[in-house]
């Protein structure tokens, strides 16, 4: 059996659907799905967006977000990632596309567990508002019994060897040796120019934003949903992880550059920035110097440390491979 199919069905491995997502979740079972991830278009001038006034654009949001809803088992959750939605008015004024949702959402009965704050450096300069650097992914469970697995993402602590000082503890390390967890600011490099997943679509999710996702909030066979699937971002990272992928993208050309990322996937041949790879700090250089890679105190090893732990030093061992010193 091909790796992918053209529409949905329970026992594939990933589904790449061309077309409209509501025709695709009409055809989704009820409590089929473990996770829904998504970024919808939000009317910032993108390609493929036609401009709509704010009131049919959440009457539209609505709709599908309660197709996600039927969809999703008990212990699932929904993950929607959105910016801003400009106002095409004299105004131009921003709606934080995350406050107007939240009230359909909530209305649905979901609960909300945390609204992430994914930063970026790269994006548009404005030149009569603050550059816009950082995006929301609000996180839903249907229930309050949900499946959450956060040792799958922990990443490094910034002194894995500190133990207690005094105390009953004392001598005992005092953070967890599995890592930490990764909180709800979440900075991860935006896919621009010299990216090295970039496809031609302007906005596609990194690998590693969705995978912090499908390893915390799905098990290995589960089904992962992305209505607005764009370049296969999602479903790639699902099949991956050895998920199931679904997905519907309503541009030809981005359902072509899809399939053959969910097919690089399935073969273990994706192309991915590596899940905690250092972000790169260029300092200043002195005069003829080259510019220098600083690394950030945030992932500085502790040279005291005797950690021994084998998720920790596969961490560590990750960023040796890029060339940070110990
Ligand atoms: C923000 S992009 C998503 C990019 C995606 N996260 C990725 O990593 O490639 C939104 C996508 O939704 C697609 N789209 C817009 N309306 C749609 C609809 N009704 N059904 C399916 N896809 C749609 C657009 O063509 C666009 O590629």
């Amino acid at each position: 059996m091909s790796v992918i199919s053209a529409k949905f069905h329970k026992e594939a491995k990933a589904v790449v659907f061309q077309g409209d997502c509501r025709q695709l979740l009409q055809s989704v079972p009820d409590q089929s799905i473990q996770l829904v991830v998504t970024s919808p278009p939000y009317n910032v001038g993108k390609s493929y967006e036609k401009h709509r006034r704010l009131d049919d654009y959440l009457a539209d949001q609505e709709k599908v977000i309660k197709e996600c809803v039927r969809v999703l088992r008990p212990g699932g959750s929904i993950c929607w990632q959105v910016g801003n939605y400009i106002r095409r008015d004299k105004s131009g004024g921003i709606v934080p596309l995350d406050i107007v949702l939240h009230p359909i959402f909530s209305s649905l009965g979901l609960i909300l567990r945390n609204r992430v704050i994914w930063h970026f450096e790269h994006g548009l300069h404005c030149t009569k508002r603050l550059s816009g650097r950082y995006e929301t992914i609000l996180w839903y469970t249907k229930s309050d019994d949900y499946y959450f697995d956060l040792d799958s993402i922990r990443v490094p602590q910034k002194y894995p060897g500190k133990k207690h000082f005094k105390g009953p503890k004392a001598g005992q390390l005092s953070c967890n040796p599995l890592g930490k967890n990764p909180g709800d600011v979440w900075i991860i490099p935006n896919v621009k120019h010299n990216h090295v997943e970039k496809t031609g679509h302007p906005c596609q999710f990194p690998i590693e934003l969705v995978e912090r996702l499908i390893l915390s909030m799905s098990r290995p066979g589960d089904w992962v949903l992305d209505p607005y699937a764009g370049v296969g971002s999602t479903m790639a990272a699902a099949v991956r992880n050895g998920r199931r992928g679904a997905g519907a993208e309503i541009e030809p050309k981005y359902v072509k550059v899809a399939k053959e990322r969910v097919k690089a996937a399935a073969a273990g041949l994706l192309k991915v920035r590596e899940r905690n790879t250092p972000i790169f700090v260029p300092t200043a250089p002195a005069r003829g110097q080259p510019v220098r890679l600083v690394v950030p105190e945030a992932v500085q090893i502790d040279p005291a440390s005797d950690e021994k732990s084998t998720e920790q030093l596969r961490l560590l061992q990750k960023r040796a491979s890029y060339g940070v010193k110990p």
